[in-house]
């Protein structure tokens, strides 16, 4: 396969992504995927191949309509990632992965709200759960787009989570970030009803986050 140095880096860094979803933890075998916008589509993971595996051109080039090269066996959650790309212009990287507190929170169909001041950084007062439906389903590509409206991560019912940016590497820390809100909002209902920040302090929070260079992650 002959590539430019340009979609070769690409490939590479959702490789070296995908093996540091797992150095972090925030990932449970091989069902974490991701995808990158490139040229008129997206350069998408392949489906159940092991993170340590995973080879540059085994990453699938997809266009907007779906199609891709016949051999190849793109991630079975592609259509939220594709549905994910084309609704959005401000993103270019979509992170898909079952962390075990986001999940916790999933299956209790929980949205995350403001328990912290860093929920900001994903894009407003809430981290919302979407309902559930099955994997690689267009019904959970439309819930997925429609929980993620004004915000860059949402939680999926039963499943997992989805964190998006700009960039890959924005996109990945939030996917951390994430988590650990995940984790400090199941710790504090171990004690009781946690208190919540009022949503005009996270707008405001939001706003210093576009100062601050946190925003631009
Ligand atoms: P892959 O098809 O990308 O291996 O992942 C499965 C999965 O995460 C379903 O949500």
């Amino acid at each position: 396969m002959s590539m430019t140095a340009d979609e070769l880096a690409k490939r590479q860094a959702i490789i070296d992504a995908c093996r540091r979803m797992n150095a972090l933890g925030i990932n449970q075998g091989t069902s974490g995927n991701i995808s990158v916008r490139h040229a008129d589509g997206l350069l998408v993971t392949p489906t159940s191949v092991p993170y340590e595996a995973m080879m540059p051109d085994q990453i699938v080039f997809m266009a907007m309509d779906g199609a891709h090269a016949p051999h190849q066996k793109p991630s079975s959650e592609w259509r939220f990632h594709r549905d994910i790309l084309k609704s959005r212009a401000d993103v270019d990287a979509v992170v898909h992965a079952h962390p075990t507190y986001c999940t916790i929170l999933a299956v209790m169909g929980m949205d995350i709200p403001p328990v912290h001041y860093m929920i900001a950084a994903a894009g407003g007062d809430s981290i919302r759960c979407a309902p559930y439906a099955t994997f690689g389903t267009a019904e959970l590509s439309e819930h997925a787009v429609r929980a993620l409206e004004g915000r860059l991560a949402c939680l999926l019912d039963h499943h997992g989570m989805i964190a998006i940016g700009r960039t890959l590497d924005k996109a990945m820390w939030l996917a951390v970030e994430v988590e650990t809100l995940a984790r400090q909002y199941h710790g504090c209902l171990q004690i009781g009803k946690p208190p919540l920040l009022p949503s005009d302090e996270i707008e405001n929070v939001r706003q210093r986050m576009a100062g601050y260079g946190l925003s631009e992650r």
